[in-house]
């Protein structure tokens, strides 16, 4: 333990701050037809061909459907005070809505009382990408319908977890699943299209607000909230076009959500140039979609940096802003001050009561040594650096209350794949077998100071 830096206050965060760890079903589970389990939009896309790196799938990922014991003995070693992990729906509800799957419940269970045994708390989210393909046999997100599937799997999963879940995310990153999803063709369903897009975001909105009263009701002492990512957005230059470009930019992916649910409305500029009617939104939506929530979760990776494309380059001013030349395996510029930025734009602009960093990370070319370690300086210097930031805006009065690194595991980075490693553990796919990295053991470092260390 590094006693010095104990004493650093200027590197301390505030008592009772949560130190956690996150994970999704579909890039951990496996098992992806055991049990009684039904078919998700990610299982049909993964055996599609050419969807994935690799043709890999996540039919048996990180197997943590089989070894969530350990998985958890783990966290615990580790000190992680929270666990954030979402649900597969298509594992309780096959269909989507209808039958119950008790095996599919009776896992989720056993994995919350494990956790609680371990003195780690749950932080559940309900919806990380995995649609059941029957509700996409339906029309999926873009089709109104699929809400009342969700709220029918929010009261199943909050009456049975409800005693013990304190901790809820409706969904995760409801642009991904409907932009990724439904316009660039990326992720399941691996549609193209621009009207499916908004109203899947519609839907999704529409989905998350009324499955929070059900949550509530299930769940008296609930603190419910929703995890969106956030791009700040950074003009290439000082130009007009430039800044417009920024703003634009940053109403596709954050505004476009987060204004709705602070009860402003879908952005009037973003509406004019998507050119759609929205004749999906029906009286009395964007009242329901504006109904408070406890915290708001925030998924940080990276920045934008926009250039206009309306107007020559030739015409435009030069660029004065280029990435800096770090980026991770992702591709992703490593960029901590938007951390900062993230904070403070989403605190004094909309004024969330709370807010937990739901997701941050790193991808690194992670490497068992001869000496069976796992040295990753890259990912330690990437989190210290982040967290960093979360201090200063939190001495800037915004109330963050807790952190979340992703990933715990390696895991299934989605359409790369087992290509890109997040974990705090490294994970052989070969034999499955996990090995907390060093910066595992630097993070229950910080977690046993409450600090930076
Ligand atoms: C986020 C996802 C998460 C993971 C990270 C790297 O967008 O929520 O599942 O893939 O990116």
């Amino acid at each position: 333990m590094n006693k010095k830096k104990n004493n650093d206050r200027a590197s301390s965060f505030p008592d009772g701050f949560t130190w956690g760890a996150a994970t999704a079903a579909y890039q951990i589970e496996g098992a992806w037809d055991e049990d009684g389990k039904g078919e998700s939009i990610w299982d049909r896309f993964s055996h599609t061909p050419g969807m994935i790196v690799n043709e890999e799938t996540g039919d048996v990922a990180t197997d943590h459907y089989h070894r969530w014991s350990q998985d958890v003995g783990l966290m615990k070693e580790m000190g992680i005070m929270a666990y954030r992990f979402s649900i597969a729906w298509a594992r309780v509800l096959p269909m989507g809505r209808g039958n119950v799957n008790r095996a599919g419940l009776d896992f989720y269970n056993r994995l919350v009382d494990a956790l609680l045994e371990a003195n780690i708390e749950p932080f559940v989210t309900l919806y990380h990408w995995d649609l059941p393909q029957q509700l996409q046999e339906e029309g999926g997100w873009p089709e109104r319908r699929v809400t009342t599937a969700f709220v029918e799997y929010a009261d199943l999963v909050s009456r049975s977890l409800g005693d013990r879940v304190r901790h809820w995310m409706t969904l995760n990153e409801p642009h991904v699943s409907a932009f990724v999803g439904y316009l660039d063709g990326q992720h399941a369903p691996g549609h193209t299209d621009l009207h499916e897009a908004l109203a899947a975001s519609h839907h999704l909105l529409l989905a998350h607000a009324l499955a929070v009263p059900v949550i509530r009701a299930n769940c008296p002492d609930a603190r419910v909230g929703i995890a969106l990512d956030y791009r700040p957005q950074t003009p290439a230059s000082p130009s007009a076009a430039d800044r417009i470009a920024a703003w634009h930019a940053g109403g596709v992916i954050n505004r476009w959500f987060l204004d709705p649910l602070t009860g402003r409305g879908y952005p009037e500029d973003m509406r004019r140039a998507y050119h759609d009617e929205m004749i999906f939104i029906q009286p009395g939506d964007l009242d329901k979609i504006a109904a408070p929530l406890d915290f708001l979760g925030l998924n940080y990776y990276f920045r934008n940096i926009a250039r206009s494309n309306v107007i020559d380059e030739a015409e435009n001013s030069p660029r004065t802003v280029v990435p800096n030349d770090e980026f991770t395996e992702m591709g992703w510029e490593v960029y901590p001050q938007g951390m900062y930025e993230m904070l403070g734009q989403v605190h004094f602009g909309y004024g969330f009561p709370a807010y937990y960093i739901t997701e941050n990370g790193a991808a690194i070319r992670d490497q068992v040594g001869p000496d069976g370690q796992v040295e990753d300086p890259l990912r330690v210097a990437y989190i210290r650096r982040h967290l960093k930031k979360v201090l200063e805006a939190i001495a800037i009065g915004v109330p963050v209350q807790g952190y979340f690194v992703w990933s715990l595991l390696d895991n299934f980075e989605w359409n790369s794949g087992t290509s890109r490693r997040f974990g705090l553990i490294h994970v052989d796919y070969h034999t499955q077998q996990r090995t907390p990295k060093a910066s595992a053991k630097w993070y229950q470092q910080v977690i046993g100071e409450n600090a930076i260390v």
